[in-house]
């Protein structure tokens, strides 16, 4: 309850100070002034200061998409270094697995529990049993929906990401001066995951004048979230929807100048059907995560932009919570106003998405060793 108190009365201005990158130190200290009370919703559930033996359950997605392995092994890396047991599980995106996963670390004795919902409204029951148990759960990446279990939430600032691509497309097309039209196809992701409506929504409420402009075309007439969504963000049904698209609309010889992805596993999708359904001039693609496939894809000038989220940055960040939380200590938030689950809003740290494209990506992804060159040959 306290925390809901505490996001009431956060200030806006206070909340937009500490808006800073993840992790700074900045927004650390000024958060830790204010965020009391929401440190107090949790501190009965953990006493440890230190983390010996103590014990954080991760239960991430799936192993198929590139950034939950990632996540998931620096989640392990960072906390065990902090000396805390792990136990990390990934759920086959399958629900069911994903609850009993859950359910196994809370019977196994979890203090902390990081949960990457496959669907973030189906956890409900497990979410109810961490509760009971006086363990407190911090939604990772993804907001847990309609449970009132959560305790914080972690991510990326999404809607930004979804700015992020539309304003690249606004730039890469000179929407503002160029008379157009151009045709534009739009990919979201999973409807099941509360973050892909933060992006789609944060690149059409930039797109969306310039459809109704007429700048923009939609050759298929599809927009509307559910008619562009991809279940489990899986690249083949991103495929078989663009190659869809791409013999009903395009294949008279109309080209289509961009394609709106959220994602690189969607746009990774994209990119194969057009490779073999395709001949007209190539569309610029946006995506996001800065998969390996697709920063190949960059480098080779078959994706245009990518977003880049610093995994190792999120898990620091939730390593620290988890500190904090367990040690009774304030809990480092910097947003207390946008993500309500459905039962009020829960206490979040956003960490900033950066920019990515063939002519940065050696900058932040070789040079701060989140690949290898070898990895992108
Ligand atoms: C994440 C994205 C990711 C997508 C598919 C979303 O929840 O925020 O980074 O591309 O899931 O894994």
């Amino acid at each position: 309850m306290k925390k809901r108190v505490l996001a009431a009365l956060l200030s806006t201005t206070m909340v937009a100070s500490l808006l800073a990158g993840c992790g700074s130190s900045g927004s650390s200290n000024t958060a830790s002034s204010d965020a009391g009370a929401a440190t107090e919703a949790s501190s009965d559930a953990g006493s440890s200061a230190s983390a010996g033996g103590t014990k954080v359950g991760v239960s991430m997605p799936t192993k198929d998409l590139q950034r939950w392995n990632q996540d998931g092994s620096n989640m392990e890396s960072e906390l065990k270094a902090a000396g805390y047991d792990v136990d990390l599980q990934f759920a086959s995106n399958d629900v069911a697995t994903q609850v009993s996963q859950i359910e196994n670390m809370i019977s196994s004795g979890a203090n902390v529990l990081v949960i990457a919902a496959i669907e973030g409204s189906s956890l409900g029951s497990a979410l109810d049993k961490a509760k009971e148990a006086g363990i407190p759960v911090i939604a990772y990446d993804r907001l847990l929906m309609n449970s009132d279990a959560v305790s914080y939430y972690a991510t990326f600032d999404n809607y930004k990401v979804g700015t992020v691509q539309g304003n690249y497309i606004v730039d890469a097309l000179d929407l503002k001066n160029a008379a157009g039209p151009f045709n534009l196809e739009i990919t979201a992701g999973d409807p099941g995951d509360n973050n892909a409506n933060y992006f789609y929504s944060g690149a059409m409420d930039v797109l969306q004048p310039y459809i109704d402009e007429g700048k923009l075309n939609v050759v298929s007439g599809q927009t509307k979230f559910d008619d562009v969504a991809t279940p489990t963000w899986a690249t083949e049904t991103a495929q078989s929807r663009a190659e869809n698209i791409l013999s009903s609309y395009y294949a008279d010889g109309t080209n289509v100048d961009v394609w709106l992805c959220s994602n690189d596993s969607t746009a990774l999708g994209v990119e194969n059907a057009l490779a073999a359904n395709y001949s007209g001039t190539y569309p610029i693609i946006t995506g996001q995560d800065c998969d390996i496939e697709n920063t190949k894809n960059m480098i080779a000038g078959k994706q245009s932009m990518s977003v880049f989220k610093d995994t190792r940055t999120l898990a620091s960040q939730v390593v620290k919570m988890t500190g904090q939380i367990l040690s009774g200590q304030t809990v480092d938030v910097n947003d207390t106003t946008t993500y309500d689950n459905g039962t009020g809003v829960i206490p979040s740290f956003l960490c900033e998405p950066v920019f990515a494209d063939a002519n940065n990506y050696k900058e932040i992804l070789i040079d701060s060793g989140y690949y290898t060159e070898d990895q992108l040959k």
